[in-house]
């Protein structure tokens, strides 16, 4: 995983594998901050975590839904997947009490929490995080850049 580097994607397919190696060095309790405009990708990036992870699929953009649970596949690691779109939500709180009052039946503590976020909200999250900004460019590239924010848990 190149993290604090920005990386050019060009396809979808390769934010797609940008976001498999990312989910290979996640683990349990690993909270993941997407940030960027509409249309940047971070879905995309979401469903090669969920590859990355070996988690169910399939990863949608939820229209009514805010948060979806991936259970695990046999052959993973055993980390399901949580994939909020709190872009839509316009979240504002803290991560952790908003994922509270969505009583989801997983324990956030047992598993990887990926958020779809807005512009500039993530520099406000206290908790520690791993934050990927993404970027479209007007050549409609996409750039990414993961970096680890706070100390981890
Ligand atoms: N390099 C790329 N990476 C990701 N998506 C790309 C890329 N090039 C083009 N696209 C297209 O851009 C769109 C990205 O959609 P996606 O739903 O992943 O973005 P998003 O950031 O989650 O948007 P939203 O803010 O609506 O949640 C898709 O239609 C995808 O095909
Ligand atoms: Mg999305």
């Amino acid at each position: 995983m190149r993290w604090d580097t920005v990386v050019e994607l060009p396809e979808p397919a390769d934010t797609e594998a940008y976001g498999e190696e990312l989910g290979r060095e996640l683990a349990a309790g690993d909270l993941v901050v997407l940030s960027g405009p509409l249309g940047a990708g971070k879905t995309a990036l979401v469903r090669g975590l969920a590859r990355g992870l070996k988690v169910a699929g399939p990863i949608t953009s939820p229209t009514f839904v805010i948060a979806r649970e991936h259970r695990p596949l046999p052959e993973g690691p055993g980390v399901p997947l949580v994939h909020v779109d709190a872009y839509r939500l316009g979240m504002v709180g803290s991560v952790a009490d908003e994922l509270d009052d969505l009583d989801l039946d997983t324990d956030l503590t047992e598993a990887v929490v990926a958020v779809e976020w807005g512009e500039g909200v993530a520099e406000r999250l206290a908790e520690s995080h791993v934050l990927v900004h993404l970027e479209r460019r007007a050549d409609d590239v996409r750039e990414a850049r993961a970096e680890r924010v706070g100390v981890r848990a």
